[in-house]
């Protein structure tokens, strides 16, 4: 089993390059089976447990998938043998059920294992099911197999009762090459739905108001292969941020989207922490006291639910009371526990964290418990005295691409070790 183990007490310095976006490249490549011609050739994707899960289903489809450099594939999807997309690896990962959506729109037919991804709660896809439904297909449950057939797909007006970037992606997929206009409302605005449905248009799509709280999608005959860069990753980047503030450091992240992080940075300078901004990078600086604040997590723009997480390490050791207050997953404050064996002082009632904070979180042998809970420890772990000890890293692993190296390279004391 693989542990990072972490000497806390450096301040990180320099400069880091984010990764494009997990929760954006995780349907891009689903998405790319919808070009019946020519190639996807995929840039900024980045080296990821998760990623490679969707890399070996898109084989055991019939796709060529080709690696053509560290962070960029090759895929084609014209020669295509299947519609079944059950394998081992779906199971272990939310995102395989982009392939759903995907495989209804160009062959009106997909089986697909339901999905896992992190134990944050209760995690339905009621939403994804109604829109599929109402464009025309047919849906069972079985075994664990998620089935779904149309004779034909038809546009709809679809007005999600949630707001849920997965049904939001899964329709669109669904509905690029439906006959007619599809509708969609109250969809979600996060930065890889932006990003998805520009995958989309780069194939020939006609997918318009992708950022707004409506997406009108018009049905296209057919969608070709294209060149495309993933955009960055703005919970990489808000992990970072949050790292550079714990450890009082002074830390340039480049290859970001300021405006995508305007959520976390609002909230970082309340602490008291510096934040310059630059056309594509970002410096965060400390060079006071902080304190305490109360955060909300809501959908984008509002601040995220995947970067509170590491958020609550932060301010476990900051002075004052801070409320972190999850509104999205009903049980994500699972590091909660974890963060108590290193000092940390934090009660949970309901969805709220309250957190009070000490100048003394100690190493401990801590666990990740799902992705974000990891980000969480490995924060901790920096800020902590003596050596800190994370165990189920494979969480990590599925979300954070080379995440020692890349601490490493900023001063930490950071190592992978066999145990
Ligand atoms: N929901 C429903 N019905 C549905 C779909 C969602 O009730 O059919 C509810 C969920 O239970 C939840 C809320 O709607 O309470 C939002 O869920 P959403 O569908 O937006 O989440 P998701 O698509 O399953 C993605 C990210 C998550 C991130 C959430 C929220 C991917 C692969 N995952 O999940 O990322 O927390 O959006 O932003 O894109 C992570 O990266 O660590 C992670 C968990």
């Amino acid at each position: 089993m693989e542990r990072l183990v972490i000497k806390g007490g450096t301040a990180l310095k320099g400069e880091i390059e984010i990764n494009g976006a997990k929760n954006a490249a995780v349907a891009i490549l689903p998405a790319a089976i919808l070009a019946s011609s020519g190639e996807c050739v995929i840039d900024n994707i980045p080296n990821i447990e998760d990623v490679h899960c969707l890399e070996r289903i898109l084989g055991v489809l019939g796709c060529e998938v080709e690696k053509l450099g560290e962070n960029t594939l090759k895929i084609n999807a014209t020669k295509m043998t299947s519609v079944n997309a059950c394998t081992e690896h779906g199971s272990r990962m939310r995102a395989s059920y982009y392939f759903i959506g995907a495989l209804l729109s160009r062959f009106k037919e997909a089986r697909v294992d339901l999905p896992g991804g992190c134990p944050i709660g209760v995690r339905p896809i009621d939403q994804h099911i109604k829109g599929f439904e109402a464009l025309g297909a047919k849906v069972s449950i079985e075994h664990g197999t998620i089935s779904v057939k149309a004779e034909k797909l038809v546009g709809a007006n679809i007005f999600f009762d949630v707001v849920s970037v997965g049904a939001t992606i899964n329709l669109m997929l669904a509905a690029t090459l439906a006959e007619g206009t599809t509708t969609l409302e109250n969809v979600a605005k996060e930065p890889h739905v932006v990003d998805v449905a520009n995958f989309l248009n780069s194939m020939g799509a006609d997918v318009k108001g992708a950022g707004t709280d409506v997406i009108r999608i018009k049905g296209v005959k057919d969608l070709k292969g294209c060149n495309y860069s993933v955009v960055p990753d703005q919970i990489e980047a808000g992990t970072f941020m949050i790292a550079a503030a714990a450890t009082k450091g002074d830390v340039t992240l480049t290859n970001v989207i300021p405006k995508h992080l305007e959520s976390i940075s609002a909230k970082l300078i309340e602490m008291g922490v510096n934040i310059e901004e630059g056309d594509d990078t970002i410096r965060v600086f400390v060079d006071k006291q902080l304190k305490g604040i109360n955060i909300k997590t809501s959908p984008y723009p509002g601040f995220p639910t995947d970067v509170q997480q590491p958020m609550c390490s932060l301010l476990s050791s900051v002075e004052g009371r801070s409320l972190i207050v999850e509104t999205i997953w009903e049980s994500r404050h699972q590091h909660v526990d974890e963060l108590k064996k290193m000092g940390a002082s934090i009660k949970v009632e309901g969805r709220t964290a309250i957190i009070d904070g000490t100048d003394k979180l100690t190493g401990a042998v801590v666990k990740a418990t799902d992705l974000r809970a990891g980000a969480a420890m490995v924060i901790a772990g920096l800020i902590a005295e003596g050596s800190t000890e994370i165990c189920s890293i494979e969480h990590i692993d599925r979300g954070y691409p080379r995440i020692e190296e890349k601490f490493k390279s900023l001063g930490a004391n950071i190592s992978r070790v066999q145990r």
